[in-house]
């Protein structure tokens, strides 16, 4: 059972009396992340991975540590596999534009995706004759559930990626992309999953779901900003060519040739965001103390408390699965009240932080929910029932005062 009471003792921003509901946004950052990154900056503030002296090493070991701290939360088979990136959208630009292409490959991605899961595979159908093919949501699409057979129809021995979220950052449905990765595996094709909204509250077993790429941020799991992860499988580390090249990338360099670093830093050139990684180490401490099977009970509850309390309210509309097919993530709108105005409102009447808009996933938003946005409220483990019917009865306030 989680000490939620406890834990909200880490996030002294809480005691101003907000109540924060943007989470799949970005989440806040405990204690103890920020002390082990001051402790960087305090006691061996060095370069990493380019000195011999102790500042140096102690830095690079931390470093380090946490690839092999990331590898193991997610059951990577080796730190190897561990890309230490700024975020979801650079970890998956790392895999699009590394991958070779040739004119006839296919790529199958779907309707639900965020941008940063849709942008680099558009790019590569207009500029290198890529093939792309977007799988739909099955009926009723606003649900958001993705379904296996779908896949099957697309997916066909020209297939070179299919490229899917975990979770869907607005409507929180949780994908089948154990199945799906198997298909594409059928074919002879890679899986690459934008595993951004999984990883910060479930148990993500990269071994268990076969996957091939998978890029998640730190910033929503309790770690810093600009701190993230490209996972690639081991056996493809050489398939990919690193987005940038110059220091930290190489093994040998003369004045015509160079040899890529046999590690995975040759993805990460020049002086890297050493502090936020230490911080997404400090994160996935945190998490794992206490264990993901625990955040993601706690989370079941407010995901039926929200979706059943939200779909009680005159002139509520909710879009996204039932809870047993989604987490805290709940898009709504309140009929006809422009859902900026509704965010605004509740920060300003309610002191409640909810996120609005398009959310980045404007083929979703405008061709399966057909709306210009959606009010999105996500909790995570430190919110309690009580801030949950905060929300809910600012809602309802709202609809009844303020909806036509
Ligand atoms: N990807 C983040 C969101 O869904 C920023 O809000």
């Amino acid at each position: 059972m989680l000490n939620v009471e406890g834990l909200r003792r880490d996030f002294p921003i809480l005691e101003t009396g907000i109540v924060y509901l943007d989470n799949a946004a970005s989440s806040l950052t405990p204690e103890p992340v920020l002390e082990k990154m001051l402790e960087f900056y305090r006691e061996y503030r060095a370069n990493v991975e380019r000195g011999v002296h102790r500042l140096s090493q102690k830095a690079s070991e931390e470093y380090e540590g946490v690839r092999k701290r990331v590898a193991e939360f997610l059951n990577a088979k080796t730190a190897f596999e561990i890309i230490l990136a700024r975020n979801t959208t650079e970890g998956i630009n790392i895999a699009a534009n590394g991958l070779k292409w040739s004119k006839g490959d296919k790529i199958v991605t779907s309707m639900i995706e965020h941008h940063s899961n849709f942008l680099p595979w558009l790019r590569l159908k207009n500029c290198c004759g890529v093939d792309l093919e977007i799988v739909k949501p099955k009926d009723p699409a606003v649900d958001g559930l993705l379904d296996p057979a779908d896949f099957e129809k697309v997916v066909d021995d020209r297939t070179k990626l299919v490229a899917i979220s975990h979770i869907s950052n607005v409507l929180g449905a949780i994908a089948p992309v154990r199945e799906i990765a198997e298909i594409a595996h059928e074919h002879g094709a890679y899986i690459l999953i934008d595993a951004a909204q999984s990883v910060p509250h479930m148990k993500v077993d990269i071994q268990n779901i076969r996957c091939d790429f998978l890029a998640f941020s730190g910033h929503k799991m309790c770690a810093p900003t600009g701190s993230g992860v490209l996972y690639i499988r081991e056996e493809l580390i050489d398939e990919v060519e690193p987005l940038y090249i110059g220091g930290g990338t190489i093994a040998d360099v003369s004045v015509d040739h160079y040899e890529l670093s046999p590690s995975s830093t040759r993805f990460e050139a020049g002086t890297p965001a050493i502090a936020e990684a230490i911080g997404l180490g400090a994160a996935t401490d945190y998490l794992r103390k206490i264990s993901m099977e625990n955040i993601e009970k706690h989370e079941e509850k407010l995901t039926k408390q929200m979706y059943e309390g939200l779909s009680e309210i005159s002139k509520v509309e909710v879009y996204g699965p039932k809870p047993r097919d989604r987490i805290a993530i709940m898009p709504f709108n309140v009929e006809n009240l422009n859902h900026h105005d509704v965010a605004l409102t509740l920060d300003v009447s309610a002191n409640i932080m909810v996120r609005s808009g398009h959310h980045c996933a404007l083929p979703l938003t405008k061709d399966i929910i057909r709306k210009p946005g959606t009010v999105r409220s996500s909790a995570y483990f430190y919110n309690t029932a009580d801030e949950i019917d905060r929300f809910l009865f600012a809602v309802r306030e709202i609809a009844s005062k303020l909806a036509k």
